[in-house]
């Protein structure tokens, strides 16, 4: 037995599983384990081993990779029999999906019981896990991740590692969905802009598409200039953009559509110029946010 070769999983969902069919693919000793055992069944077939209990999974290797619904479901599985204690002198990655104040609560709490914990969050679904560019956060401590980062690649080609601060990659997630959440309700105000002009909302749709790279590439710009706090123009004024959202504002009020999403941008970008921003470049917004 070669425990750096071995792997616990805990959480067998649609994320789970597939975590553990990678790591089998990859020629690893797999330990399995899910509240509801039936979800098992097609990985021992793989190869997998089934843990009787939680705890046995974490005793089973050195390193647990953990993926279940949300962090009450993980706390729920903590609290069973005999897992904290399984965890001293082990590695926890916790993949669930939370909130940067679960993170920093579960550090609290392995380290409590002598365990090593690195949070992590995944950007992908399941069938795009295990790819060079499969995007995963992760925070904890460097040389806990510096032991396990080659074991990880094999869930995920394109691992972001985030520092020591706990909470970084649970805090990067938010900040992604919220980009992503912000970018969707502007799309759907666009479809809506569109529909109301009897024009094809899948050719808007692929319009949208070829134009995301570049626009990813102004975002990753614009959050330069943020980080650096030189706002002098490099890009795109303030100016137009007030102009702009101004425009889509007034022509779906002339349209007699819903008006929303336009009205919160265009408000943002009036009081960035009212702030005398017009002039500085366009992630100067930022400053109406602090
Ligand atoms: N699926 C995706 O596309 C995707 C993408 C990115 C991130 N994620 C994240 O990955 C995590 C897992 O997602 P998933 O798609 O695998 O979810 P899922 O298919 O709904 O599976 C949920 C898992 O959590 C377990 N669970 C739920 N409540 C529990 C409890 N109280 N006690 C013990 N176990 C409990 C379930 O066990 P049972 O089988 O016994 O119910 C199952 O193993 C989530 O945090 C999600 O946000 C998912």
């Amino acid at each position: 037995m070669n425990p750096m070769n071995d792997v616990a999983v805990i959480g067998l969902g649609a994320m789970g599983v597939t975590l553990a069919r990678l790591f089998l693919r990859s020629g690893r000793r797999v330990t399995v384990w899910n509240r509801s055992e039936d979800k098992a069944r097609p990985l021992l077939a793989e190869g997998a081993t089934l843990a009787a209990s939680a705890a046995d999974a974490v005793r089973s290797s050195r390193l647990a990779v953990m993926c279940v619904y949300d962090y009450h479901a993980a706390r729920a599985i903590w609290a069973m029999e005999g897992v904290a204690a399984a965890l001293d002198g082990r590695t926890l990655v916790h993949l669930s999906t939370g909130s940067p104040e679960d993170a920093r609560r579960a550090l609290a709490w392995a380290r409590e019981h002598g365990g090593r914990y690195l949070d992590g969050a995944i950007q992908a679904a399941p069938s795009q896990m295990g790819q060079p560019d499969t995007p995963v956060l992760i925070s904890g401590d460097a040389s806990t991740y510096a032991a396990v980062a080659e074991v990880l690649k094999v869930l995920a080609g394109n691992i972001v590692y985030l520092g020591d601060q706990i909470d970084a990659a649970a805090t990067m997630d938010l900040a992604t969905l919220s980009y992503v959440y912000g970018a969707f309700a502007g799309f759907v105000h666009g479809a809506r802009l569109a529909e109301s002009q009897g024009l094809d909302v899948a050719r808007f749709g692929q319009i949208v598409n070829a134009i995301s790279p570049s626009f990813g590439a102004f975002f990753q710009h614009e959050a330069a200039v943020i980080q650096s706090g030189d706002y002098r123009i490099t890009e795109s004024p303030l100016r137009i953009s007030i102009e702009a959202t101004q425009r889509i504002l007034d022509s779906s009020r002339a349209a007699g559509i819903n008006t929303d999403v336009p009205a919160l941008f265009t408000d943002l970008l009036r009081r960035a110029g009212q702030a005398g921003l017009g002039n500085e470049e366009l992630a100067a917004l930022i400053k109406v946010l602090r």
